[in-house]
């Protein structure tokens, strides 16, 4: 069990001005914000991210949605950190997302669903490390 995940909010999210509230949600479950800035990625770059789908038939859509506005990225702590924030965030899908969920709150589709979250311990921080430098993550 770590205590560190990796977090965006989605660029719809981040358009829409849901950004305050998610990262509301995100502190009220006990999370505690380690790093984080507000970035737009280029689709090469939401690629490289994104490589563990590149096979996937939703990998050129995610990357091009990915990149099509700002995001913000953020490292968060917490005990069991990665297991608790996809409870918090709910399923892929915002059709079958728990009630007070940030995606059942605020996702628009499936591949709109608002926000990411590291699927294990390494990937969380592999993906720490694709957007911040150790400095920045202190
Ligand atoms: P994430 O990585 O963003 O936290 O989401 P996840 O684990 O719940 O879902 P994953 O299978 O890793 O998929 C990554 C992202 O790709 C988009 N997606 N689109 N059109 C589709 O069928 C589809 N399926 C997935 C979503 O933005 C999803 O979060
Ligand atoms: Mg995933």
């Amino acid at each position: 069990m770590s205590n560190t995940t990796f977090t965006m909010i989605k660029p719809d999210a981040f358009a829409e001005g849901h950004t305050g509230k998610i990262l509301d949600m995100i502190i009220e479950g006990g999370f505690s914000i380690k790093a984080m800035k507000v970035l737009r990625i280029t689709k090469e770059q939401a690629g490289a991210f994104y490589a563990v789908h590149s096979e996937r038939p939703f990998y050129n859509d995610l990357c091009s949605y990915m990149s099509s506005g700002p995001i913000v990225a953020a490292v968060l702590e917490k005990d069991n950190a990665v297991a608790d924030f996809r409870k918090l965030i709910g399923a892929t899908n915002p059709a079958d997302a728990a009630e007070g969920t940030i995606r059942k709150r605020f996702a628009k589709s499936i591949e709109a669903n608002a926000v990411h979250g590291s699927d294990s311990d390494e990937n969380a921080q592999i993906e720490a490390n694709f957007y911040f430098s150790q400095l920045e993550r202190g």
